[in-house]
């Protein structure tokens, strides 16, 4: 899981190149390398850590040049070091690479037997040598690429230069992502489209098994067995500014602030408002297919796996159908039962996450039909499913995931919705009630955020010191407390649990003293009653409880310590607003503490490692 990007014009590239790592770095930067063609060779500057120890390199030893590539890492094969990061050079060849060959041991077995020297522990280095064998025996750079690929297993995307054809980038790509963006006077690649905002809001996306041959004037884009592809470029009308931290001090808030925007979009188009109903041709599914779902399976993995929690509520409760919920690196390779009645609905923000990808994989071969929930446009689950229903959060930059979070429910509760009054299980007074209420979220979701985040900020400088907190709900809230809790944990690297809060006396209550705050869920929903009482049984054993309840509870008032308050909304509309607290609260604890909010330890946004 690392990013990469190329550049073919007329600009120095090295700063061009560095920008776009630093709009990649959320995918990784544990070490940064560029390799550019300068005075008939190629130059390679490399550093271990973020990308200002590059830039450092750079300003002791400037690559000039026009034509280059570049990497950041997220380790998977050989630690974080300078030899270990990209590029890898074998002769006249450099290569940069994103994804896992899954044929190292055996390539690097052959390699070393064949002669050559290996200085990393990488497979990268291992696609290097393979290409400048390609190369001795005569062959030119797209050639020797191409054949070069065939003796690879797994996912890549790479972006190869060879010293002979200083012109020019070889790209390829196999189950990790890789755009390619049109320029004027430069054509460019990256792994990831806020990388090439900045030059070009014309893309060509490469689809697996495709490689393409960049230069100044275009690329040409072909399968690896060498036959053309003709595909148009898309207009990506995302702005370089929606990419960037518009003000704030890091993606995160920004995001978490962003939400109402993210929601608003996600919802553009979709609320039938006149029928009490959604558009629902996204979905993919015909009334028929609605009303003959026997089950449905979501598969997710993190803050989407809590996303998919909820959505187990609505699809249960507003569509009567039966729903199950996998992490799905515990759904792969279980040999779980998939029928083909069966509706599996993969739930990620990128797209790209192996274990979800894979599950999904799984299960369509299996015969369900395969819905995906996704944020990045044209990334690889979309691509395998049969229909996807987008999420339109914009690009979320932050490790942690907020924006993309809360647009996740609203597609998962328009999906119920949609499916209820197919399968008539959902009459027009409710359904109608929904709509209306997602209609009106933006706005009072502007108000919480506002409302709440002097408040939250003081809640969080308060309890900064606290060793671990727990997080309660019920319902619909249950996921919510998971949410609240996974935030505090990756950012601010405070022990947090989330617990269904009926689950509390059952163990966790044991956990509880005068020096952990608990926080509790308990929007005036049906389990109000029940929550009220595991608040009150959370005190008694001299927790400090912070609620977060529906304005005007005064019962929750009195038994809490500290109170945050939303609005009365319907019950399934009651998350997308109690969530914000807490991630306003986790990025509170993170701040005063100092982590590194954006890009937290050990953490990359997009995981294609198993
Ligand atoms: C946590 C977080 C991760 C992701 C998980 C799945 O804030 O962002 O837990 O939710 O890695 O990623 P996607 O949604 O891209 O499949």
């Amino acid at each position: 899981m690392c990013g990469i990007v190329g550049y073919v014009g007329q600009e120095l590239c090295a700063p061009i190149l560095v920008d776009g790592l630093r709009r990649l770095e959320y995918r990784g930067y544990d070490s940064a390398g560029l390799a550019v063609h300068s005075s008939g060779k190629i130059e390679v500057r490399r550093a271990v850590g973020k990308l200002r120890n590059l830039e450092k390199a750079l300003d002791e030893r400037p690559l000039p040049g026009n034509v280059g590539i570049g990497h950041t890492r997220w380790a998977t094969h050989g630690r974080p070091s300078e030899t270990n990061a990209h590029p890898h050079v074998a002769g006249p060849i450099a290569v940069v690479h994103n994804g896992i060959i899954e044929n190292h041991l055996e390539l690097r077995r052959r390699l070393k037997e064949a002669g050559c020297t290996i200085v990393s522990d990488t497979d990268t280095e291992l696609v290097a040598h393979l290409v400048h064998a390609e190369v001795e025996r005569g062959k030119d750079l797209e050639s020797a690429v191409r054949a070069a690929l065939r003796e690879l297993e797994g996912a890549y995307a790479i972006a190869v230069l060879s010293s002979k054809e200083p012109d020019r980038i070889v790209i390829a790509k196999q189950s990790s992502p890789l755009v390619i963006g049109l320029g004027e006077d430069a054509t460019h690649c990256a792994s990831d489209i806020p990388a090439l905002l900045p030059y070009t809001r014309s893309m060509l996306f490469l689809e697996d098994g495709e490689m393409a041959v960049i230069e100044q004037g275009g690329a040409v884009v072909t399968t690896l067995d060498g036959k053309a592809v003709e595909r148009e470029p898309r207009h990506i009308d995302w702005s370089p500014v929606m990419a960037e931290k518009a003000g704030y001090k890091h993606f995160m808030l920004k995001e978490i602030f962003e939400q109402p925007r993210a929601i608003e979009d996600t919802l553009r188009g979709r609320l039938d408002r006149a029928n009490a109903d959604i558009h629902g041709h996204e979905v993919g599914l015909s009334e028929e297919d609605a009303k003959g779902i026997e089950r449905v399976l979501l598969l997710a993995c993190g803050t989407s796996h809590h996303a998919a929690l909820a959505g187990r509520y609505y699809l249960e409760a507003l569509a009567k159908v039966p729903t199950s919920v996998e992490i799905a690196s515990e759904f792969r390779g279980r040999d779980a039962v998939v029928r083909p009645g069966d509706l599996v609905v993969a739930v990620s923000q990128s797209g790209e996450t192996l274990d979800t990808l894979v599950a999904a994989k799984e299960a369509k071969a299996k015969g369900a039909k395969v819905l995906s929930i996704v944020n990045v446009i044209d990334s690889a689950i979309p691509r395998m499913s049969d229909a996807t229903f987008y999420t339109h959060a914009g690009p979320e930059i932050g490790v942690a995931s907020t924006k993309c979070f809360s647009t996740q429910l609203a597609n998962l509760l328009m999906l119920a919705i949609w499916l209820g009054r197919r399968r008539g299980t959902l009459d027009a007074a409710r359904a109608g009630e929904l709509v209306e209420g997602l209609a009106h979220l933006p706005h009072q979701m502007k108000d919480v955020l506002s409302g709440t985040r002097q408040l939250v900020a003081n809640l969080a400088r308060r309890y900064v010191e606290a060793r671990d907190v727990l997080f309660l709900g019920r319902g619909l809230s249950f996921p919510i407390a998971l949410e609240g809790a996974l935030k505090l944990k990756e950012i601010s690297y405070v022990h947090a649990e989330g617990y269904a809060a009926g689950e509390m006396k059952h163990g966790p209550i044991a956990l509880i003293d005068n020096k952990v705050p608990v926080i509790v869920l308990l929007p005036k929903d049906s389990h109000h009653e029940r929550s009220l009482s595991n608040l009150q049984e959370a005190k008694a054993r001299e927790a400090i409880v912070i609620g977060i309840a529906t304005e005007g509870d005064e019962a929750a008032r009195e038994v809490s310590d500290d109170l945050v308050e939303i609005p009365a909304v319907a019950e399934e509309l009651a998350p997308f607003l109690t969530v914000l607290p807490l991630q306003l609260y986790s990025y509170y604890v993170a701040d005063f503490k100092g982590t590194d909010v954006d890009q937290p330890r050990n953490l990359a946004k997009t995981v294609t490692v198993e």
